[in-house]
């Protein structure tokens, strides 16, 4: 254990105004300093920080923490390496840890380890060995440069071409399968994880090899092969190409699908392109777009499958505040194809009349009414009012409004009325809402994830509940006794929750205060965030009463789904869960 001394000397030098001042432009208001948030992207500022309790908050995108958080969120970094950080940047030692000296030492060997293992897969590929996959790359367009470029590789058709080598090279095999290179035989010893594939390095910010992706060459197997996740990489955290990507000069992102789309785009000159790592767009990975640009262009595959996807992305993109265009590829599968078949001057076209998230929702309107019969134009017109009254920018409605109203021939006043009153009446109640919350100084229900969102979507009842419940927990501590007899932690309706209320009641009954620090090791970001979103908070009041209420309401048997219930259905189902409530809450919203 590092001793409580360490971390209050830690605190105590890590001013969090001076940490997050050298990451964000803050500007003093009073007891507190704002600025543009981080986490997502914004115009006005609305993220706070709190010199007096040294704790940072955005009203906007619900982030905060203390300034180990926010070093967490920012670096990407688990809590024990954000705590070296700053202890480096205080010109402090961090305390010898057992278990924690072991993960740390092994980290450190998966990285040589990749490192190593990039080396001799790119040696392989420009070696005799390596004809087959040379021979694949120079089929598929790629240069000699762009494969340098890349550090791309290849594993033969073997089963110890790599454990060998690196065997060798003094790594256990331990290592070997904890960097997911090979894996484990039931008979005792391993094999190699990448055979007869052309390896795609993954290569994080600071530029160490995180992973690999290989491209299967035969046809026994997956097309692709992606790392699991290991000590050192997390598939949600990281994208294909951002190391590269984010020296680019130009002020948006191309996110894709495929590794080799991404490759082909950098090498005809597009090198501001990233793709996912073989899994659906993450929240995380739309706040690490967010730190590096404010538009993204979304040139996902032009099949069914990938028109689904950019819907998907479009909301989590939307949610961390980019700005979205979508590309649709005219006559290819792909990006790699389109400039395969077309070049990259047709793409650099493509680029520019790429549409707006709007432009795409239009196109599918379109698509769902018959405009040639005047009650189809009326119902497709009227939906376009309602689409576009979310469109901000008077000058982009406008360009819409126009060109529909000349395809359709009808006339343009009267729908622009209609767009202007759906706007003000949309604005005004935005207002409200954000009036409301800003001046109660309450932060926004907030999920850490589908399964959560789902859930305050079900249970809004008991998710207010569990909010103010443990608002009411932060506020009177002395409560915790009450509470734990009368609340089983099991009746809070979320993990986020259930962590905090054993958190805070384990921290109250031992007698010591709530420390975002301390507390911060054992909870999760989200978690962290709730918390930190009540300590800010100003002007609210839970009575013992309304508690009480709040005690009652978790109490009740669950509602008509369970979490079991929830948890067995497939990702698909739940997506269109989701979507089905969020159309009907939209609907009704009208
Ligand atoms: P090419 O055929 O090499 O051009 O691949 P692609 O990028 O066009 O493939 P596709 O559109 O099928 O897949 C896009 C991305 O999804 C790939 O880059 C992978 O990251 C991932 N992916 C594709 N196939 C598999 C698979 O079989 N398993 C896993 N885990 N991921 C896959
Ligand atoms: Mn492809």
């Amino acid at each position: 254990m590092i001793p409580d001394s360490f971390f209050e000397e830690l605190k105590y030098r890590s001013d969090i105004a001076e940490v997050v001042g050298s990451y964000v432009n803050l500007r003093r208001r009073g007891r507190t300093l704002n600025g543009l948030c981080p986490f997502h992207s914004e115009k006005t500022p609305s993220f706070t920080v709190y010199p007096e309790s040294q704790s940072f908050y955005c009203f906007g995108c619900g982030a905060g923490g203390d300034v180990i958080t926010f070093i967490r969120k920012i670096e990407n970094l688990d809590y024990m390496e954000a705590v070296r950080l700053l202890a480096q940047r205080a010109g402090m030692a961090v305390p010898e840890q057992e278990g924690d000296d072991r993960t740390a030492k092994l980290k450190k060997r998966v990285l040589e380890l990749n490192r190593e293992a990039a080396r001799f897969f790119h040696q392989t590929l420009m070696s005799e060995t390596g004809k087959p996959g040379r021979a694949y790359l120079v089929k598929r367009g790629l240069t000699r440069e762009t494969v340098v470029h890349f550090g791309l590789g290849y594993a033969p058709e073997s089963w110890d071409h790599l454990s060998r080598e690196m065997r060798r090279r003094g790594f256990t095999e331990e290592e070997l399968t904890a960097a997911h290179l090979a894996t484990r035989r039931e008979s005792g010893g391993v094999y190699d994880t990448f055979r007869n594939r052309v390896i795609f390095p993954i290569i994080d910010l600071r530029g160490n090899v995180i992973a690999f992706g290989g491209r299967n060459l035969g046809e026994k197997g997956p097309k692709y092969l992606n790392s699991s996740d290991t000590p050192v990489f997390k598939k949600s955290r990281n994208l294909f190409a951002l190391n590269f990507a984010k020296n680019s000069s130009e002020k948006n992102l191309i996110l894709c699908e495929g590794y080799m789309d991404v490759v082909s785009l950098h090498q005809a000159g597009f090198t501001h392109a990233v793709a996912t790592l073989g899994t659906a767009l993450t929240e995380e990975q739309a706040r690490l777009i967010a730190q590096y640009t404010n538009e993204v262009i979304l040139s996902y595959d032009s099949d069914g499958a990938g028109q689904t996807a950019t819907r998907r992305a479009t909301a989590i993109l939307e949610a961390v505040g980019l700005k979205i265009r979508v590309l649709s590829i005219p006559g290819a599968k792909d990006p790699d194809e389109f400039i395969k078949k077309q070049g990259g001057e047709r793409f650099r076209r493509l680029l520019e009349g790429s549409h707006s998230a709007t432009e795409f929702e239009l196109g599918k309107l379109r698509e769902q009414h018959d405009t040639a019969t005047e009650e189809g134009k009326v119902a497709f017109l009227k939906e376009v009012a309602v689409l576009l009254s979310r469109v901000g920018s008077p000058i982009e409605r406008e360009v819409y409004l126009s060109r529909i109203c000349r395809d359709l021939g009808v006339d343009k006043a009267a729908v622009q009325a209609q767009v202007e009153r759906e706007y003000r009446r949309r604005r005004g109640a935005d207002r409200k809402r954000e009036e409301r919350e800003l001046t109660a100084g309450k932060p926004k229900l907030r999920a850490a994830d589908r399964e959560e969102e789902l859930l305050f979507r079900q249970e809004p009842r008991k998710a207010r509940a569990e909010e103010r419940i443990l608002f009411y927990l932060t506020r009177h501590p002395d409560s915790w006794q009450m509470l734990q007899k009368m609340l089983p932690e099991e009746a809070l309706l979320t993990e986020t929750g259930r962590s905090l209320y054993r958190a805070l009641i384990g921290r109250f009954a031992e007698g010591r205060p709530i420390e975002l620090a301390t507390l911060s090791a054992e909870l999760s970001e989200t978690a962290v965030s709730r918390l930190t979103g009540w300590l800010v908070t100003e002007g609210v009041n839970v009575t013992r009463e309304e508690a009480e209420d709040c005690v009652r309401c978790l109490n009740e048997a669950a509602g008509q789904k369970t979490k079991e219930e929830i948890g067995s259905s497939s990702e698909e189902d739940l997506l269109r869960y989701i979507e089905a409530i969020r159309e009907a809450k939209d609907k009704k919203g009208e």
